[in-house]
This record gives C-alpha cells, sequence and structure tokens, in this order.
C-alpha cells in the first residue's frame, strides 16, 4: 500500500478518502475563491531550475542550520492546528516523525495535544527533530505569556509569531460545514471551553472565525514584538510577512527571523504567491536576519528553487497533514522521506552538493512570449 504513494498528491488522494468530509474541508481550504491557494503551487511553475554537470555528485549533503540547531534537511514541518482531526495521535506522531528525519517541527498554539506531550514525544527515543511553539497572541496577555514560558520550560527552541491573523479569513467551506472540533476533542493548551474551542454553540458561521473574533487580539502592532522580545530568551521570528517594507521593520524590531507565508492563502486572497515576493524580503532584509518561507511546497524542486531565491529554509503545512491521515507517524514520516529524497536527486542532477552550492544562478524566471 504504501509503496504506491509515489508523490505528495498521492498522499493527498488517501487522505481525501478517509477523513471526514468536514474536516479534510478545513485541511483544503483556502480563504474566499482560493485564488491565492492555487498560485501558491503555480509559482513554482513560473521558474526554471537551470542545472550544472560534471561535479561528482556521487555524496550530497542536505543538512542545514536553522535557528542554531543542525538538521537533516532545510524542510520542516509548518504549524497546523488541530491534528488529531486527521489521526488519533495528532502532534504527537508528527513530533516522532520529525525526530526520526531529523527535522524541526513548528507546533501550533491550536493544537490539540499539549506543549509538554509533544515534546516528550520529540525525545522519548533518542536525539534528532527540534521543536518550535507557533505563538497567536491572545487578547489575554497573560495567557498569551503563559504559553511562551510553558514552551521555554518544555525545550522548545524558538517562538513563531503568527502576524497574519488578526481575524480568521473568510474560508468558505468552513462557513457553510459550520466547522467546529469534534466533541472528543480540544485544543490542549487552554483549560477553560471557551479558549479550548469546545464551547458547543458557535452559531451559523465557521466555529474557528468566531473563536479568533473572541479570543485573538486584533489591536497587535510593531511595539508587541517588542513586548513579546522582552518577555522571552528564546528567539521569535515573525510569521505572515509578504512585503518589504515589513520586512525591513521587522529586522529593526530586531527579530531573529521571518517567515515569507500567507498562511497558506487562507488569509486574504488575492495576495502573491509567496514565491514570488521571496526574492523581496531577501532583498529588504540583506542579510541582517533569516528569512523561511512557506506555501505550496509539494516537490522537492519546489524547495530548491526557494533556497535559490534566498530562503534558508522552507516549511510544509497540508502534505503533512495528508501523511498523518494516510498512516499516523508511518505517514508523516514516509512523506517527509520522500520530499528528502526528491530534494537530494533535485540537487544531485542540478549539480549541488550541499546546501551552501545552491545560487541564485540556478533559476531563471519562465518568460511569456504572446502568441497573439
Ligand atoms: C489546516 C491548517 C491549519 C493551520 N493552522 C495554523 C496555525 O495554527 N497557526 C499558524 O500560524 N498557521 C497555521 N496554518 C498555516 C501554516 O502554518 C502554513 O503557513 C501553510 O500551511 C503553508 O502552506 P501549505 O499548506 O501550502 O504548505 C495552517 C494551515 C493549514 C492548512
Amino acid at each position: 500500500m504504501s509503496g504506491q504513494r509515489v508523490c505528495v498528491s498521492d498522499f493527498e488522494e488517501e487522505a481525501r478518502k478517509v477523513l471526514p468530509k468536514a474536516v479534510y474541508d478545513y485541511y483544503r481550504s483556502g480563504a474566499d475563491e482560493q485564488r491565492t491557494l492555487a498560485d501558491n503551487v503555480a509559482a513554482f511553475n513560473r521558474w526554471y531550475l537551470v542545472p550544472r554537470v560534471l561535479r561528482d555528485v556521487s555524496t550530497v549533503d542536505l543538512s542545514v542550520s536553522v535557528l542554531g540547531q543542525k538538521l537533516s534537511m532545510p524542510l520542516c514541518v509548518a504549524a497546523t492546528a488541530m491534528q488529531r482531526m486527521a489521526h488519533f495521535e495528532g502532534e504527537t506522531a508528527t513530533a516522532r516523525a520529525c525526530r526520526a528525519v531529523g527535522t524541526g517541527m513548528m507546533l501550533s498554539s491550536w493544537a490539540t495535544s499539549t506543549i509538554e506531550e509533544v515534546m516528550s514525544a520529540m525525545t522519548s527515543v533518542g536525539a534528532g527533530g527540534v521543536l518550535w511553539l507557533q505563538l497567536y497572541i491572545y487578547k489575554d496577555r497573560e495567557l498569551t505569556l503563559s504559553l511562551v514560558r510553558r514552551a521555554e520550560e518544555a525545550g522548545y527552541k524558538a517562538i513563531f509569531v503568527t502576524v497574519d491573523t488578526p481575524y480568521l479569513g473568510r474560508r468558505w467551506a468552513d462557513m457553510r460545514n459550520r466547522f467546529k472540533l469534534p466533541s472528543h476533542l480540544s485544543m490542549s493548551n487552554f483549560s477553560t471551553a471557551s479558549l479550548a474551542f469546545s464551547e458547543g454553540n458557535y452559531g451559523n458561521d465557521s466555529g474557528l472565525a468566531v473563536y479568533v473574533a473572541k479570543a485573538i487580539d486584533p489591536t497587535l502592532c510593531w511595539d508587541d514584538i517588542t513586548w513579546l522580545k522582552k518577555h522571552t530568551h528564546l528567539p521569535v521570528i515573525v510569521k505572515g510577512v509578504l512585503n518589504g517594507q515589513d520586512a525591513i521593520q521587522a529586522v529593526n524590531y530586531g527579530v531573529d527571523g521571518i517567515v515569507v507565508s500567507n498562511h497558506g492563502a487562507r488569509q486574504l486572497d488575492g495576495v502573491p504567491a509567496t514565491l514570488d515576493v521571496l526574492e523581496d524580503v531577501v532583498r529588504a532584509v540583506q542579510g541582517r536576519c533569516d528569512v523561511y518561507m512557506d506555501g505550496g511546497v509539494r516537490q522537492g524542486t519546489d524547495v530548491l528553487k526557494a533556497l535559490a531565491m534566498g530562503a534558508k529554509a522552507v516549511f510544509i503545512g497540508r502534505p503533512v497533514l495528508w501523511g498523518l491521515a494516510c498512516q499516523g507517524e508511518q505517514g508523516v514520516r514516509e512523506l517527509l522521506e520522500l520530499l528528502k529524497e526528491e530534494l537530494r536527486l533535485a540537487m544531485a542532477l542540478s549539480g549541488c552538493r550541499s546546501i551552501s552550492e545552491v545560487s541564485r544562478s540556478l533559476v531563471r524566471r519562465v518568460e511569456f512570449t504572446s502568441r497573439m
């Protein structure tokens, strides 16, 4: 069975068959008409790889250092909420798979497993793998800081603060499905029903949109980055930047990194594909902090293109959920190993023996010529 999954879309196809419709819809959807959702993937086809040959590619080293931690590859797992809807072991299965592959996992604030549970899954057998916490800033700042403190105490290595979600984007399928968590699950890091997203009634709307409007702080601004940095010794990375001016601001506010992200096209529809703005951000930052990206990465060649355009590492969201739905820990591990092998092959066939050999000259924009 697993031998038949040869690419990420095979995982998605299988996941679609096993997941309840409302769960698949929640995982898959983008905002509004989902133009950006399609474009995140399509953007990679607007770039060619221009390989070099005759370079002895018998060994290829994919390892990279991310925020001071050595990883086996520059491909990490993005925060995706509520993973126990995909598989009963949820985030703990994902953490074990990341440990096995030796990569990093960003745990969502909205996980269906606790910060501590996921850390013990990551560290229970052997070394390898890194955990970071994705942070939503709640109106209740003490509650927000309690998540940060728990992450620090548990041994998480960085805080990725999401800055693109003062309100939730309009995701039509979730609105139609009146999306909420199945009754046996909750956002495990919170103790009250209203914060754990396990109240019974969210009205005639996406339950998650109602939750965000109630709990998440829409007043968030740059000074809150200063506030957060003051309260943690961990590196702070802003997740959800698309604009070079914002990237300069982020550097001025002393962040340790930026994730070029449009939240998997789930917030504002009609924004550019992340690959299309990656270079703006890289140019604006001028090496003063790390730049990462996510959105639409589905193949090893996608990872290579993003690296060539200046990303230090890339993250994947949905593909991990498909792996989890197919076969839990084993499914995520297989998915990560597939992408790792695709990347290794893409590097070898491009003449790159290590990540440091991946340069801007490896990619060229496809020129569109009119047939008219
Ligand atoms: C089902 C789902 C849940 C997500 N939950 C979160 C979240 O809790 N916090 C967050 O910052 N981003 C969240 N994201 C966005 C991802 O971190 C990431 O930016 C995006 O999925 C990358 O795009 P991709 O799915 O095309 O790889 C979520 C994305 C999906 C698909």
